[in-house]
């Protein structure tokens, strides 16, 4: 299969590269080059920016291709200027989205027939693109904008709920495993909510199968949630960590509504958490059926954790800096929630009472 990536170099679209190389694929990838590359020597690398227009046509003159791949689309209005050009030399179009174009999430459970966000295929938020608020919205007018260009019955799209494993230069895992290593007492909210962030490598085997298959449509992709909790995760965490702990670490389970009232910034400063109602309430039955499987995610956390001991974190991101709470911050909400809830101070694994969060 002849495959076009549009990005391909930090997490999700390097981890495709090289398991599309390894199946034999004949794979050109297009950026910019303002990221470590890393690519596999059988890549042809085109390098240029999907926001010049002279660039994509160039670009579109080293097809055809059977697929490209849009792992790079968050402003519509580029997205939609790049397919328009590449539909005429491309069969296909896998545009890569997230569970954030659902309306209702993190508040409800969301199938792959839940309300959308309005989403405007010509929109450019300028220096918005980021913007928790904005980000969900964009990503529908991207799915827009490629359905324009390439219609239906030649577009995949997928959601994937939060990806981990290594590469991830987010931080969100990186850090629960360097705070795990640093030991001590750890804010740990939530340990019996299930959880279900995808591998990034069960989320490229899943797009890949369904580029070699011709699959089309609109697939969630996501483990189920009954399958592993916070708590696991944080533990798994632990372990993987212990050997070379600067001391050992020990949760300190707390209420989550009691984090709310903190102040605790959800999803941020701890990595992965949220209080909403359905933030792991995603439904990936449809691509489960179409055959994804998703590893253990103590495995997730297991090879996350070789690959920074090997020296990990490929790029500098200024999300990275944005993930985990500071450690004075930390020590002072344990030592106020312990003066609330003494019987935890003696090391039992007592967990918090809990409240039903919002
Ligand atoms: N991480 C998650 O938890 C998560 C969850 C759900 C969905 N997603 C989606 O998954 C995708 C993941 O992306 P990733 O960051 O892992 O992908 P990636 O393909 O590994 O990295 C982004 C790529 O885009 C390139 N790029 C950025 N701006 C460009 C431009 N103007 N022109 C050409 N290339 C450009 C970057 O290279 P240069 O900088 O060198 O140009 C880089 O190669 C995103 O679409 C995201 O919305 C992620």
């Amino acid at each position: 299969m002849r495959l076009l990536v549009l990005g391909g170099s930090w997490f999700v679209g390097r981890v495709l590269v090289a398991e599309a190389v390894q199946r034999g694929h004949d794979v050109t990838v297009f950026n910019r080059g303002a990221s470590p590359a890393h690519l596999p020597s059988a890549v042809r690398h085109v390098r240029g920016d999907r926001e010049l227009i002279d660039d994509v046509r160039a670009l579109a003159r080293c097809g055809p291709w059977d697929v490209v791949v849009d792992v790079a689309g968050s402003v519509p209005a580029v997205v939609r200027r790049s397919v328009e050009i590449l539909a005429d030399v491309a069969q296909r179009c896998v545009f890569v989205s997230t569970i954030s174009a659902y309306r209702d999430w993190p508040h409800a459970p969301v199938d792959e027939d839940s309300a959308l966000w309005d989403g405007d295929p010509d929109f450019d938020p300028g220096t918005r693109r980021w913007d928790p608020d904005a980000y969900g919205p964009l990503k529908v007018g991207c799915e827009i904008a490629s359905r324009d260009a390439f219609g239906p019955e030649r577009l995949l799209v997928l959601r994937p709920h939060v990806v981990l494993g290594p590469h991830e230069y987010v931080g969100r895992l990186p850090w629960w495993l360097t705070r795990m290593r640093r030991g001590g007492p750890v804010l740990a909210p939530a340990p019996d909510r299930g959880i279900q962030p995808v591998d990034v490598r069960d989320l490229t085997g899943f797009l890949l199968d369904q580029a070699e298959w011709r699959g089309t449509g609109v697939f969630n992709v996501a483990p189920p949630a009954t399958r592993a909790t916070y708590g696991d995760m944080l533990r798994s965490c632990i372990e993987v960590t212990a050997d070379v702990a600067e001391r050992s670490a020990r949760l300190v389970w707390v209420d989550e509504c009691w984090l709310v009232e903190q102040g605790v910034t959800q999803w941020t400063e701890l990595p992965l958490w949220r209080s909403a109602a359905a933030p792991w309430g995603m439904n990936a039955d449809r691509a489960r059926r179409a055959g994804l499987r998703c590893r253990p995610l103590a495995e997730t956390v297991a090879d996350t954790w070789t690959w920074l001991c090997e020296g990990g974190r490929p790029v500098t991101h200024e999300r990275f800096a944005e993930h985990g709470i500071a450690p004075e911050r930390e020590a002072s909400l344990i030592a106020r929630w312990l003066a609330e809830h003494p019987r935890q101070s003696d090391g039992a694994s007592e967990p918090a009472p809990s409240r039903t969060p919002g």
